[in-house]
């Protein structure tokens, strides 16, 4: 999480113009997109998915919307069927009251029947009723419908009343259970399928893509934003149907029963409009101030540990903690905000559900003494106007989800469409079995269009020949090396590998001709014995112990306790950097690539270990065609060619001692350079070679030992 995090600020910071081009005038700005991600890696990571909801709002969001459920088009049947069962289920689950109020008019007229004597008809009862001034009572009874005088409570019809209920609640619980499950299930699967498109799709980007885009927002989005994606999922669309359903539903039976009585519970709704009006967007906006200094205090804190380091060597201990203090003090009162006003939201929703409550009871009552309705209908309509505020709540809060949940397919979305590198062609030539020979043909190539880097380069490496590549930082050496794997695409002209074009090859069969040891070590966590073995996977442990002394991998090893099974952590940071390229080295060295590529790879280890690697190197390159850049120039002078860069082109190439002689760049570059060390190194060089040819490594007899001339020449 650190380094996705610290890479994402970079992004927000340095990539303002990353995000989606067609996203109009609300795209918030670097800082506000920094604030937010940062917020939202700290909701996450607490794992508070109640706490307001992801910051983040779509761009566009009818259309990503419109994608986000295309994506559950491979279920569409399935999705209808359980949608259809689930219907039947909620419909079920709305009848129960109004069967559970027979119930209660049965029990209620059965109870007043008995009261009345036997025989009588209804309209008697009430007539008498009236006369005796009990004008209330005979309006109930008037109302009644299986009312037989002095009958009692048919309990007969009461408990298939019942019977009745409990069935419909239980069938309608079996639906509605099935419906979450099938569609969680399909939910599931959805994400499933989202998750490999993504990886799939992360692998077809071109490296260029990475360039531009940061590894943690990457990261951030197959991660984070497909976990709030099935989270949406998850909450809403199985619970909208439900909702919006027995909203429906609900109103229907209480229309049905009495619309005076529905007047009362709509009455309430405006008040409830304003509440959520007033608070909620406070709420929110308040759960989204807390996120964010939540994060910020989080970078704060990450930044303080991460670079502890760093904070005592600037003494910045003081101001680190006064910072500190302060963004703990503003995140006290971000959280007691919003703390606050979330929890008054419940209780003020109560206080009008209450209300409304109390009215039905008043208006019921009224209803029924009148005569309009009778008991059980009050009675259920009571239950109805509870079952209705319920969804329309859950409806309320959905809005938030489906808003954050869009927001992060959008950006899933965006990472989907981008453009990819260009397939491979089908009917790709295979390889031809060559030695390596290698041909730059007017080739030329920027990473932006602004700044043109290589132009209209031309050069031929003959097979087995060791190529030097010197120059200033930001001449260009790296890139000629990745457009030599491929890495990138060209602009114009043509690199050929033995004689073939690699545009026409496939990158795999490219790759696998060549072997790189790249400028910064990369190992994964693993034994380093794994980290060799990467280069091969077929590779023997005799092999590999051959690739580890050849590369003096072995000699350190040798004082680990575990030897070649020592776990390498993540950063690889219990070894030092020297020993972390010898590591890598030795990975390319099983790969037995025909092109070797090695870009600064001695830059961290020790002169002395660095000149033994250049004789066993000098094995590994035989029969090889390799690219060595350096920045020492004392490991490159028995290069069979020198090429000398300068922004992006060849200023000069040749061998040491002609470019030596020369007098041009490399001349100068040298002199530079070893005005006083070459002499020393060389010295040390020449007291190497006996102990070299000691050595088990292979290619140690045959090292060119010392290159005196050219030293000479350089003093
Ligand atoms: N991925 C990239 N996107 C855009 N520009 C890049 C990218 N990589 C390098 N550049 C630019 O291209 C130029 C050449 O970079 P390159 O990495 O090839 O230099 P180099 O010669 O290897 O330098 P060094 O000696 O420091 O490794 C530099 O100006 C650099 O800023
Ligand atoms: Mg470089």
């Amino acid at each position: 999480m650190s380094r996705a995090e610290r890479s994402r600020r970079a992004s927000a910071r340095r990539s303002p113009e990353s995000g989606d081009p067609m996203s109009g005038a609300d795209e918030p700005t670097a800082d506000e997109r920094l604030e937010l991600e940062m917020a939202e890696a700290a909701r996450i990571a607490a794992d508070d998915w109640t706490g307001g909801v992801a910051p983040g709002k779509a761009a566009r969001f009818g259309p990503s919307f419109r994608r986000l459920i295309g994506l559950l088009k491979p279920h569409a049947w399935a999705f209808a069927f359980v949608s259809l069962l689930g219907a039947i289920g909620v419909v079920l689950s709305v009848l129960a009251p109004r069967v559970l109020g027979d119930a209660t008019n049965i029990l209620f007229e059965g109870v007043v029947s008995q009261m009345a004597p036997a025989g009588a008809t209804q309209q008697q009862v009430v007539d008498g009723l009236v006369q005796s001034g009990q004008q209330d009572l005979a309006n109930i009874v008037a109302a009644m419908r299986d009312f037989v005088p002095g009958a009692g409570v048919d309990f007969i019809a009461l408990s298939r009343v019942l019977m009745t209920v409990l069935a419909l609640y239980l069938a309608s619980s079996v639906l509605m259970w099935l419906q979450g499950y099938v569609i969680n299930v399909i939910m599931v699967r959805t994400m499933w399928r989202l998750r490999e498109q993504v990886e799939a799709k992360i692998n077809r980007l071109p490296l260029r893509y990475f360039d531009r885009v940061q590894r943690g927002e990457v990261i951030s989005r197959v991660t984070n934003d497909i976990d709030n994606i099935t989270q949406m999922m998850q909450q809403s669309l199985s619970q909208a149907l439900t909702s919006v359903l027995t909203i429906i539903g609900v109103l229907i039976m209480m229309l049905s029963i009495s619309w005076q009585l529905t007047l009362v519970v709509l009455v309430s709704f405006p008040l409830m409009a304003v509440l959520f009006g007033v608070i909620g967007p406070r709420s929110q906006r308040a759960f989204g101030v807390q996120w964010r200094k939540v994060g910020r205090l989080n970078a704060r804190v990450e930044e303080s540990f991460s670079g502890h380091a760093l904070v005592k060597v600037f003494g910045r201990e003081q101001s680190s903690r006064e910072a500190f203090r302060a963004e703990n003090e503003e995140l006290y009162r971000a959280s007691f905000k919003a703390q606050f006003l979330s929890n008054i939201m419940m209780p003020a929703m109560m206080f009008i559900g209450n209300l409304t409550y109390v009215g039905l009871a008043v208006f019921g009552a009224l209803m029924v003494a009148g005569g309009q309705l009778r008991l059980g209908d009050v009675q259920a309509f009571i239950q109805y106007s509870q079952q209705f505020t319920q969804p329309l709540s859950e409806l309320g809060g959905m809005a938030a989800v489906v808003q954050s949940g869009t927001a992060s397919a959008e950006r899933v979305f965006e990472l989907l469409d981008e453009e990819e590198q260009e397939p491979d062609a089908a009917d790709a030539p295979a390889p031809v079995e060559g030695d390596g020979t290698i041909e730059f043909d007017h080739v030329s190539f920027s990473y932006t269009p602004e700044r043109p880097l290589i132009q209209d380069l031309s050069f031929t490496v003959a097979p087995g020949q060791t190529v030097a590549i010197v120059g200033p930082t930001g001449a260009g050496k790296t890139t000629l090396v990745n457009l030599i794997m491929r890495f990138y695409e060209l602009n114009g002209g043509r690199i050929l590998l033995n004689g073939q074009d690699i545009a026409d090859l496939t990158r795999h069969d490219i790759r696998a001709k060549t072997g790189m040891v790249l400028q910064d070590p990369w190992l994964f966590a693993g034994s380093i014995r794994e980290n060799i073995r990467y280069g091969r996977a077929d590779a023997t442990d005799e092999e590999i112990l051959e690739a580890a002394r050849a590369t003096y991998v072995d000699r350190f090893v040798h004082s680990l306790p575990d030897g070649y099974d020592t776990e390498l952590d993540e950063d690889a940071s219990n070894l030092s950097a020297g020993e972390r390229q010898l590591v890598t080295i030795a990975r390319a060295f099983v790969s037995r690539p025909s092109v070797l590529i090695l870009d600064e790879a001695t830059s961290s280890v020790d002169t002395r270990t660095e000149l033994l690697l250049q004789h066993a190197m000098a094995a590994l390159r035989e029969g090889r065609t390799s690219f060595v850049i350096a920045h020492r120039l004392s490991t490159i002078r028995d290069a069979d060619l020198i090429l000398v860069m300068e922004n992006g082109a060849i200023v000069e190439q040749g061998t040491h001692d002609r470019l030596i002689a020369a007098k041009g760049a490399y001349y100068r570059l040298y002199n530079s350079q070893f005005e006083q060390a070459a002499t020393d190194l060389d010295a040390e060089a020449a007291a190497l070679s006996p102990s070299v040819g000691g050595d088990p490594a292979p290619g140690a007899a045959g090292g060119p030992a010392a290159e005196d001339d050219a030293v000479a020449a350089g003093a």
